[in-house]
């Protein structure tokens, strides 16, 4: 029987991982949301005016935003404001998968103001 307790208490642990990793967002997914001018139906990559997300390496972690004379109370609305206003996009839901993605690679930026970037240009 302690085999079968083993063999359960991995398959639990393994569907544990995948489901932190599915919630947690894949970032190079969100990178390449991020350089898609076809992005949320806009016209416009993100990457066109925040080029390999420069300036926005203290965007995980604000509370606040501010941008374009709107308030924005989360990561979320941030993107949903820069693809409404900026990409000329329509908002997408918070909870999709794209926008976890999207934010996912937006907190990956965290500290890589002054670093080279890690894909190599
Ligand atoms: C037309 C230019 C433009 C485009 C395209 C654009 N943004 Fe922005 N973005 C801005 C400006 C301007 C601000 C506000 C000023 C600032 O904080 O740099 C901003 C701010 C932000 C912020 C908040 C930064 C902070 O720390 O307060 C986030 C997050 C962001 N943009 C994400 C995105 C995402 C994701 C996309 C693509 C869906 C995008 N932006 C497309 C111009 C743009």
């Amino acid at each position: 029987m302690k085999i079968a307790r083993i063999v359960l208490i991995s398959f639990v642990a393994v569907c544990l991982l995948v489901v932190v990793a599915f919630a947690a967002g894949d970032a190079a997914k969100g990178k390449t949301l991020f350089n898609d001018p076809k992005f949320a139906g806009g016209s416009k990559a993100c990457s066109a005016c925040h080029p390999n997300g420069k300036g926005l390496e203290k965007a995980g972690e604000k509370m606040e935003f501010r941008i374009m004379g709107g308030t924005q109370k989360s990561l979320e609305e941030a993107v949903n404001a820069c693809i409404v206003n900026a990409n000329k996009g329509k908002a997408i839901d918070a909870k999709s998968a794209q926008m976890q993605d999207m934010v996912a690679y937006i907190k990956s930026l965290k500290g890589a103001a002054g670093k080279k970037p890690a894909s190599g240009y």
